[in-house]
């Protein structure tokens, strides 16, 4: 068994204006394991996130940190270990340039310069951001600054990286790209992802644990296979299924014999085209 790198146990957090956000959490992250958490808008991934990196303290229960109360912990031991790119990137870009913001980082870390620069380009390039390395930040659209934020943290080189909603703004090509590079961090670099996304087509194509959460609390975790299972318990807690499921949902409806709920294109392709010759077998 891989070691347990973050374990939340938050029976109750309020904000200070008495908005109730999370309720009755309990979950567990792995070394190396990639979660995503789902959920409406309001329903608790945004502080769900904060609290795994020490920024929201006044909650009824604990949040563990390689075992540590991470509200015990100095700020450099939480940002050593853990990473969080915010879900505006406006909320944490602050350079003038491109590069300098990235930089920033590691510089603070106190890598040597040529470390910092060696860091900053590989990050650019990770994120197809090198052309625009000089630029200033604020002429940036929203889809640029995002993938900025995502260079600053993979420039630290984080073991562990809470991202809320990588995907936002960018555009189709830049969202599989993204959610790629993401899995190629936690194959290759044994880096543990835990992302807050409304991408619920992508989710089952990247990710092995989803949590959903509907009014702050955690309504269920699994494999997205156990977990999208159908239209009417995803609409209870305001999502729904992959385009491609809902599809082979509506055809099931119609006679289509499919022994398990479809979640990729490619599933679902091998699976209607085997029911299809099945079909033909039969006439
Ligand atoms: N600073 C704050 N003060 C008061 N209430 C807040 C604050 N931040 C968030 N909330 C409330 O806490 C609840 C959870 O919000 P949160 O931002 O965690 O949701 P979310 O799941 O990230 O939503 P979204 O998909 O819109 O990003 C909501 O009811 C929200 O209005
Ligand atoms: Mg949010």
């Amino acid at each position: 068994m891989t070691a347990v790198r973050l374990a939340v146990d938050i029976a109750s957090f309020a904000y200070p204006d008495g908005t109730a956000a999370l309720t009755d959490i309990r979950l567990e992250v792995r070394q190396g394991e990639f979660h995503a958490l789902l959920g409406a808008n309001g329903s608790g991934k945004t502080t769900l996130l904060k609290a795994m990196d020490g920024l929201i303290r006044d909650y009824r229960g604990s949040v563990l940190l390689d075992g540590q109360n991470i509200l015990k912990l100095h700020p450099k031991e939480i940002y050593r270990k853990v990473g969080l790119v915010f879900q505006n990137p406006d909320d944490q870009l602050f350079a003038h340039s491109v590069s300098e913001d990235v930089a920033f980082g590691p510089r603070n870390m106190g890598f040597g310069e040529d470390e910092v620069s060696r860091r900053v380009i590989a990050a650019l390039e990770q994120v197809e951001m090198t052309a625009d390395a000089a630029r200033n930040i604020h002429h940036l659209s929203y889809g640029q600054k995002k993938r900025v934020c995502i260079a600053g943290l993979l420039a630290m080189g984080h073991e562990i990286l809470l991202l809320d909603e990588p995907t936002a703004g960018l555009d189709p090509v830049g969202e599989l790209r993204m959610l790629a590079l993401l899995q190629k961090l936690n194959r290759s670099n044994n880096v543990t992802i835990v992302m807050a996304t409304h991408a619920v087509d992508l989710v089952p194509l990247f990710v092995e644990q989803v949590h959903i959460l509907a009014k702050g609390r955690l309504v269920c975790s699994g494999s997205a296979t156990e977990l999208f299972s159908s239209p009417e318990e995803m609409a209870a807690v305001k999502l729904r299924l992959p385009y491609v499921a809902e599809l082979c949902w509506q055809l099931g409806a119609d006679g289509l014999q499919l022994e398990r709920l479809p979640l990729t294109i490619d599933e679902a392709k091998t699976k209607i085209t085997a029911a299809k010759s099945l079909l033909k077998g039969s006439l």
